[in-house]
């Protein structure tokens, strides 16, 4: 059989370049369309040097219908997986517009591009933000969903939006939408060659970034947002996952939905997390047990928004797709330290 041509939206941010990588390794040709607003063309190269192929990308916004019809005419592509968001769940707060228009009109935008070219393949990349305060822990997929900010609202109009593309039937004749909404909770580490990596942009808000700041020297100290949860050390639980575990979820998603029956519709929603929750102290005593290199810290206030827990049951990636995550927490932390190691400052 021909090698699937797979268009990846945003595959030059984190998440997609671990995508691209996982995705070739099981035979596909990824195809990239990103504008470079929060990513760097080094990642690609880099991508590129991992897995010894060229990886087609063309420059633009997922917004542009133009460059969306060329490409859905000229490839032969089987599936979308849709990355390219804006995430900062602070920023939407702020600018809740632009997280609405970018997150949720450029989502429209790309699936009429497909409705009308006939590709109804898609995977969604999606958030545990869209569960809001959780009422049950582990989260499941059937949990109640009532984000707190703006961010985690656009991805759950943009699941409502897909969701009601496959019950409705739109526009599919005899090829129905298959799609899956996949659930991230937090991707955290590097490929293991720690040449592509997160790339924030400033000073990071997320925790393994800022860890590796404060190991690298670029921030003084950790700021602990709160100690006085209640949760077993009383800082805040998360479920942390392997940003290659995360990648190779998105391979499994896509070979499921490339079994399936031709008529067969789809819409799955399903998390991405290894379903188990791991606290901030715990974090940083296991960065500094495999890097040999002290955190200073200091508890601070609570962080306006955060939840004491949030982490995943796994169960229904595993029964239906047959995914589950292979990396430990030594291997996030470790690769995390290595990529940043390597690009102190990022790419640029
Ligand atoms: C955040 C986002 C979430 C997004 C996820 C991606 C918020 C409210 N939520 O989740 O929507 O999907 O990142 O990874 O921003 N912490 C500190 N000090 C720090 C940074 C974090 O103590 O400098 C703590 C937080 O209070 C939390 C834990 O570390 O308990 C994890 O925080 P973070 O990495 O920002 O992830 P989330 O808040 O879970």
């Amino acid at each position: 059989m021909d090698v699937q041509n797979i268009l990846v939206t945003g595959g030059a941010g984190y998440i997609g370049s671990h995508v691209l990588v996982a995705l070739i390794a099981s035979g596909y040709n990824p195809l990239v369309i990103d504008n470079f607003t929060n990513s760097s063309k080094k990642s690609i190269q880099n991508c590129q040097k991992i897995t010894g192929k060229l990886i087609e990308v063309v420059e633009g916004d997922v917004g542009d219908v133009e460059i969306l019809e060329n490409l859905f005419t000229q490839k032969n592509i089987s599936a979308v997986i849709h990355l390219a968001a804006l995430k900062s769940v602070n920023e939407s707060c702020v600018e809740p517009l632009k997280y609405f228009k970018n997150n949720v009109a450029n989502t429209l935008t790309l699936v009429e591009a497909m409705k009308r070219n006939g590709v109804h393949n898609l995977i969604f990349s999606s958030s545990a933000a869209v569960y809001g305060n959780a009422s049950v822990i582990p989260l499941t997929e059937n949990c109640h969903t009532k984000p707190t900010n703006p961010y985690g609202a656009s991805k759950l109009m943009c699941e409502e939006i897909l969701k009601s593309l496959v019950t409705t039937c739109d526009g599919q004749g005899s090829d129905p939408w298959k799609i899956v909404n996949l659930r991230y909770f937090n991707p955290v580490g590097a490929h293991e060659s720690g040449t592509i990596g997160e790339n924030p942009r400033g000073a990071p808000a997320n925790l393994v970034p800022y860890i590796c700041e404060v190991a690298n020297g670029h921030q003084e100290r950790l700021k602990v947002y709160g100690d006085d949860y209640n949760t077993p050390d009383g800082t805040g639980l998360r479920d942390y996952i392997h940003i290659m575990d995360l990648a190779k979820g998105h391979v499994s998603a896509l070979n499921w939905i490339l079994k399936l029956e031709k008529n067969e519709k789809c819409c799955e929603v399903i998390n991405l997390g290894v379903g188990r929750g791991i606290s901030v102290f715990e974090m940083v005593k296991r960065f500094e047990a495999i890097t040999g290199i002290n955190i200073p810290l200091k508890v601070t206030e609570r962080r306006p928004g955060d939840v004491a827990e949030s982490y995943s049951s796994a169960g229904k990636a595993y029964s239906l797709l047959g995914w589950k995550t292979e990396y430990s927490l030594d291997q996030m932390l470790g690769s995390a330290w290595l990529w940043r190691s390597n690009y102190p400052r990022g790419y640029e």
